[in-house]
C-alpha cells in the first residue's frame, strides 16, 4: 500500500470515528444504550473489514446494497462465487471488491474536497445502475420521453390540499376515526415469498399492538425469520443474516416503526414533525404524496390513490456511501371490524423483493407480551436438501 492510500485511509479511519460517535448518539437518543446494547460494529463480526469500520452491521448490509444498485452487480460478481454457501467467503478479496474499496475513498475525497464532506455523491451519482459509468452522453436520453420516478418526490407545488386534509380523508376511507380507534391489536397468517425463501411460499405470522409494536415469523426453509418492533427497539433473528440476532439501527430502525406504526395508522400524522403534500403518478394513476419528516432523518413518503387509500410508502436509511430506499406498495384492502386492511403487499429494497398475502386477521386479540421482546438469537440454518 504507498503512501498516498495509507493517508487516505487513515482520514477514512478518522472520519469513520467521528462517525462513529455521531451513531453513538444516535442510539443514545433511541434509548439503545439506556438498555446497556451497543450492536455490534462491521468489523466486530466480519473478517476482512479495511474500509466500512465503526457501523453497525445492518448499515454494513444497506451498504452492500447500495453497491448492488448503483452498478446492478449481484453480490457474487464481486464477491466470490461460493460466496452464498457461507458468510466466510465474503471476506475472501477479489479485483473487483479492491476497485470498490478504492471507488469509496474516490468518493469520501470527492466529497471532502467539493461539497464540505457532506456525503453528495454517492455510487449512484456516477454509475446509475451501470457496471462502467457513460462517459459520452445519450441522445436516446436527450431527445426522449422524460421518466418520472413517483420515489423521487422533490416539489411540492402550490395549490395542493393540506396535509391535514389528506390525512382526513385517508381516514374516511378506512373506515372512520371511531372504527380505527377501537382496533388496538391483531393477528394474521398468511404466505410470504421472496430473495431470502428463493421465491418459494411459506407461512408468515404477524402480531401486532397499538400504537407501534410489531413481530413478523416468516417460517423460512431454512428456520424462522424473526423481525421485532418492540415500540422503541428493534431486531432481525434469523439464520440468513451474518449475525444470528441483527439489531436495527439508523433508519432501518426507524423503518420498522413506520412499519409498526402504519398498522394503526391514527398515529401517523404525530410521527413526524413536519409534513409536505406533493402528488405524482403510480402506473399511470393519479397519486398525492405526503411526505414526513423528522430532524436529522431521511423523508418518508407516503402515496394515497383517489379513494384516500395508501398505496405506497417509501423510506430512506443512511448508509456510509449514500441513502437507499425501501418501498412497500400495499393492496387488496378488506374491511376487518370495520376497518379495511391491506391484505397483500410487496416490499422491494436494494437487497431483494418480497411479497406477504394475508389469508386471515383477527382483530383485537390478547397478545402475549414476550411476543414483543428481544427475540432469541437464530440457530444455525436448518440443511435444505
Ligand atoms: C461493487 C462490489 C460489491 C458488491 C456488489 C457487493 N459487495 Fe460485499 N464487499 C465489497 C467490499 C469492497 C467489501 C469490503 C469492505 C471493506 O473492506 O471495508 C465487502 C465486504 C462484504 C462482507 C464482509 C466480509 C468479511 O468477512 O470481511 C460481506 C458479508 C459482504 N460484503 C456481503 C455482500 C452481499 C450480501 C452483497 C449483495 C447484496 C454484496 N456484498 C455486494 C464489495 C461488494
Ligand atoms: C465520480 C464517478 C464515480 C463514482 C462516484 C463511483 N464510481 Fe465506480 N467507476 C467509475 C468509473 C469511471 C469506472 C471505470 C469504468 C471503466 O473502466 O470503464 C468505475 C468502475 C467501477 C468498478 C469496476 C467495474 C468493472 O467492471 O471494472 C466498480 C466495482 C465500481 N466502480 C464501484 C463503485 C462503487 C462501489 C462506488 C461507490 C463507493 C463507485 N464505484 C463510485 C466512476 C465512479
Amino acid at each position: 500500500m504507498d503512501i498516498l492510500e495509507k493517508q487516505s485511509r487513515k482520514k477514512v479511519e478518522d472520519r469513520m470515528g467521528i462517525f462513529k460517535i455521531a451513531i453513538g448518539l444516535l442510539l443514545m437518543a433511541g434509548d439503545v444504550m439506556a438498555q446497556g446494547q451497543t450492536p455490534p460494529m462491521a468489523e466486530q463480526v466480519f473478517k476482512n473489514v479495511q474500509i466500512l469500520k465503526g457501523i453497525p452491521v445492518d448499515e454494513f448490509m444497506n451498504t452492500m446494497g447500495m453497491f448492488s444498485a448503483a452498478t446492478s452487480m449481484n453480490c457474487t460478481d464481486c464477491h466470490t462465487s461460493d460466496s452464498t454457501s457461507t458468510w466466510d467467503k465474503f471476506a475472501n478479496d477479489t479485483p473487483l471488491k479492491q476497485t470498490a474499496r478504492k471507488m469509496m475513498l474516490m468518493v469520501n475525497a470527492l466529497n471532502k474536497d467539493n461539497f464540505r464532506g457532506v456525503r453528495t455523491v454517492t455510487c449512484y451519482t456516477c454509475h446509475r445502475g451501470d457496471r462502467r459509468p457513460q462517459p459520452v452522453p445519450s441522445l436516446a436520453v436527450q431527445y426522449g420521453e422524460p421518466v418520472e420516478d413517483p420515489n423521487m418526490i422533490d416539489v411540492f407545488p402550490p395549490g395542493q390540499p393540506p396535509a391535514d386534509q389528506v390525512f382526513e380523508k385517508y381516514v374516511q376511507a378506512l373506515g372512520g376515526a371511531q372504527r380505527l380507534a377501537a382496533l388496538t391489536a391483531f393477528t394474521a397468517k398468511g404466505t410470504y415469498d421472496g430473495y431470502d425463501t428463493d421465491q418459494a411460499k411459506v407461512a408468515v405470522e404477524i402480531f401486532a399492538k397499538a400504537p407501534a409494536q410489531r413481530t413478523t415469523i416468516v417460517h423460512a426453509p431454512f428456520g424462522d425469520s424473526v423481525r421485532v418492533f418492540d415500540g422503541r427497539a428493534g431486531w432481525i433473528a434469523s439464520a440468513d443474516k451474518p449475525s444470528p440476532l441483527m439489531p436495527l439501527t439508523g433508519g432501518n430502525l426507524d423503518g420498522a416503526k413506520i412499519d409498526a406504526i402504519i398498522a394503526f395508522p391514527a398515529g401517523i400524522k404525530q410521527a413526524f414533525n413536519q409534513w409536505r403534500v406533493s402528488s405524482t403518478t403510480i402506473k399511470d394513476k393519479d397519486v398525492r404524496v405526503l411526505q414526513g419528516t423528522n430532524p436529522r432523518q431521511p423523508p418518508v413518503n407516503f402515496y394515497f390513490d383517489e379513494s384516500g387509500l395508501l398505496v405506497r410508502l417509501v423510506r430512506f436509511a443512511d448508509t456510509a456511501v449514500g441513502r437507499v430506499p425501501t418501498q412497500i406498495d400495499f393492496a387488496d384492502y378488506r374491511e376487518v371490524s370495520g376497518v379495511k386492511m391491506p391484505f397483500l403487499w410487496t416490499t422491494t429494497w436494494t437487497d431483494g423483493q418480497s411479497t406477504t398475502r394475508l389469508s386471515e386477521v383477527q382483530p383485537n386479540v390478547q397478545i402475549d407480551a414476550a411476543r414483543f421482546g428481544r427475540p432469541a438469537p437464530a440457530p444455525p440454518p436448518k440443511s435444505q436438501d
